[in-house]
């Protein structure tokens, strides 16, 4: 007979009927002559037992039956007395009194308990199939599923077609190596797997589909970290005939829908906007986290006379001196601490970290006492607002490194101190981003986004004169600290094109070659177009609260890039090496 019902649906009501269910043995328990087997599948968890009237052939396979088999049982559902009844599952005002057991396939024992939250991730994944069967897994893929729809609903309403576009294709510059495929056919050659369908999805519009979507996965050879992942998913735009303003207005739909369906919370729109100069300043970061204070303070203009040479020299060189005021910490922080916080800037590559307390008792505990006058060091203090009990930290370097170094150390405090408000969904635009970034090394222009984003209007002409102060038209998507999405408006003048990689040092033959086909398409009517990429896996994460992106993807890489299950990357045969005409030098190891 075939299941009747799924383990997640029995109630009250059901009481009397003869059903059958299927799964997995989730718990079961011998008491001395009765038998309670929890059985699980995706929807829930439903008791049964054996009693000793089932007969002794029953009980004799319900005595053998262990954790993770996979069985059939047939029987009766049961009110349970009210005193039985269990108000955790949503099962629990019945039981099942089996009287038929099929087993369908027994289990080695587990190699971890699926109940354990503390297990080690590595053999998680490893045995990530495994892994799936806990509730937290399979309740992020639920969750991974109504996202993905949600978005395809909203497009589709919107008027977007959802077009595929190609994985086996050509190098992309967004900024990360590319992973690479050799062609068979074309010996020396190389497919790329796309970093993003940047380059397809401007090409679509050229070509006249107006409003494009993807769901698409996309391929970047980068240091990995939490919120990165080697394969990843993004929710990609285009549209043509708009401005900036479009593109918010869409997006915001979208992701406003999103917290109301998955979280039941009304975000207002339009959402706030931040220029990413202020963003910078206030916050050390280009995706500011805004659910808690501790802004930085610019101490330029205070130190910049000091006779302490550290900080007026680095300020007379063009770099800036900032601080953060770390409220009520002093009575926690130790030498010990502090270390570890100037560590912390040392590897963001600030040159060290001037701090000092003020204790409860007033008395100032601080380098800076010696280092700066009496005046400097109390207008230092009062701008930074500090009182009794509150920790200064202040590095000098930079603009940037400056700014950057203590928008860390204002997130590691925060998080190390609970300042972040639960259940708080900040929402931001980051706007008005430069266009390029210098190398300091190379001295070479790079584009911040990627060299088809097109400078503001008014900034058009400085992209010959002075390349550095250019704004681009471009934005960012922020929800509380995590950068969710970025995108632009693009470039749709063939010439404009061209001058944008004449500035990033891009010669007009590797233009040509490289990029020949957008330099065409550009030049056969292309139409005024921008769109945007969300971070899917991202966005998962953060509507799931899992802790890390390898949670929300179904079968993630290590940091490392490796799948712990199937052993991949992995040496290949010869013979299919000789085929691809690859002559490798690392040797194979046994
Ligand atoms: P960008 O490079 O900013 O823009 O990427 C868009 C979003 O994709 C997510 N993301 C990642 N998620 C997981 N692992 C990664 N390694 C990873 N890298 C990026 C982030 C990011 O905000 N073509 C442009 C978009 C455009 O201009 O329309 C692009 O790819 O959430």
């Amino acid at each position: 007979m075939k299941r009747t019902h799924t383990c997640g649906e029995l109630r009250k009501e059901n009481s009397g009927q003869e059903v059958v269910l299927t799964g997995w043995v989730d718990s079961c328990r011998d008491l001395g002559g009765l038998i309670f087997v929890n059985l699980r599948d995706r929807e829930g968890v439903t008791q049964a037992f054996l009693d000793p009237d089932a007969g002794e052939e029953l009980m004799a396979i319900g005595s053998q039956i262990r954790d993770e088999w996979v069985i059939t049982v047939y029987g009766e559902v049961r009110s349970r007395p009210d005193n039985m009844i269990n108000k955790k599952m949503a099962t629990g005002e019945v039981e099942l009194i089996i009287r038929k057991i099929d087993v369908e396939n027994k289990s080695r024992p587990m190699p971890f308990h699926l109940e354990d939250d503390k297990v080690n991730e590595e053999l998680r994944l490893k045995y990530r199939y495994l892994d799936f069967r806990r509730k937290s897994i399979s309740q992020f893929m639920q969750i991974r599923h109504r996202l993905g729809k949600i978005f395809r609903d909203y497009f589709d309403e919107q008027g977007f077609l959802e077009i595929e576009t190609p994985i086996l294709s050509k190098s992309t510059p967004e900024g990360a190596r590319d992973y690479l495929v050799p062609s068979r056919v074309h010996p020396e050659q190389f497919y790329a797997l796309p970093q993003a369908p940047q380059q397809y999805k401007q090409l679509l519009m050229v070509g006249g589909i107006e409003k494009y979507f993807q769901i698409a996965r996309c391929f970047r050879d980068e240091d990995l970290r939490a919120d990165r992942q080697p394969e990843f998913t993004q929710v990609d735009v285009e549209m043509s005939f708009v401005e900036q303003e479009d593109i918010y207005e869409l997006m915001e739909g979208a992701l406003v829908r999103i917290m109301k369906e998955l979280k039941g919370v009304d975000i207002p729109r339009p959402f706030p906007r931040m220029d990413y100069a202020e963003a910078m300043n206030r916050y050390g970061s280009d995706k500011p986290d805004t659910r808690f204070e501790m802004e930085l303070v610019d101490l330029t203009d205070i130190l910049k006379d000091s006779e302490f040479k550290v900080f007026s020299g680095n300020i007379a060189n063009g770099g800036k001196v900032m601080g953060i005021n770390a409220k009520g910490i002093a009575a926690t922080t130790s030498r010990k601490k502090a270390d570890a916080m100037t560590e912390t800037v040392k590897s963001l590559g600030a040159k060290g970290l001037a701090w000092g307390k003020l204790n409860e008792d007033g008395s100032i505990q601080s380098q800076l006492a010696k280092l700066l006058s009496e005046e400097e060091l109390s207008n230092v203090m009062s701008a930074l607002k500090m009182e009794n009990g509150d920790v200064m930290l202040i590095v000098s370097d930079t603009e940037y490194v400056t700014q950057n170094s203590l928008g860390r150390l204002r997130c590691d405090i925060a998080a190390e101190y609970n300042l972040i408000p639960d259940d708080v969904y900040n929402f931001l635009w980051v706007v008005d981003f430069p266009l390029l970034e210098k190398d300091e090394e190379s001295g070479h222009w790079h584009a911040m986004h990627h060299p088809f984003t097109s400078p503001r209007a008014d900034d058009m002409d400085k992209l010959t004169t002075d390349p550095g102060a250019i704004k681009a038209q471009a934005y960012d998507v922020v929800l509380n600290g995590t950068e969710l999405g970025g995108g632009s408006i693009r470039i749709h003048n063939p010439e404009v094109q061209k001058q944008m990689f004449a500035t990033l040092g891009i010669s007009e033959e590797q233009a040509q070659e490289e990029f020949g086909h957008i330099i065409d398409a550009l030049s056969y009517g292309a139409p005024p177009h921008g769109g945007i990429a969300l971070g899917f896996d991202r966005l998962v994460m953060l509507m799931t609260g899992a802790k890390s992106l390898r949670d929300v993807i179904a079968f993630p890489k290590t940091a490392k890039a490796t799948c712990l299950m199937s052993e991949s990357p992995a040496y290949v045969d010869n013979a299919q090496l000789e085929e691809l005409n690859i002559q490798t030098t690392a040797k194979k190891e046994d």
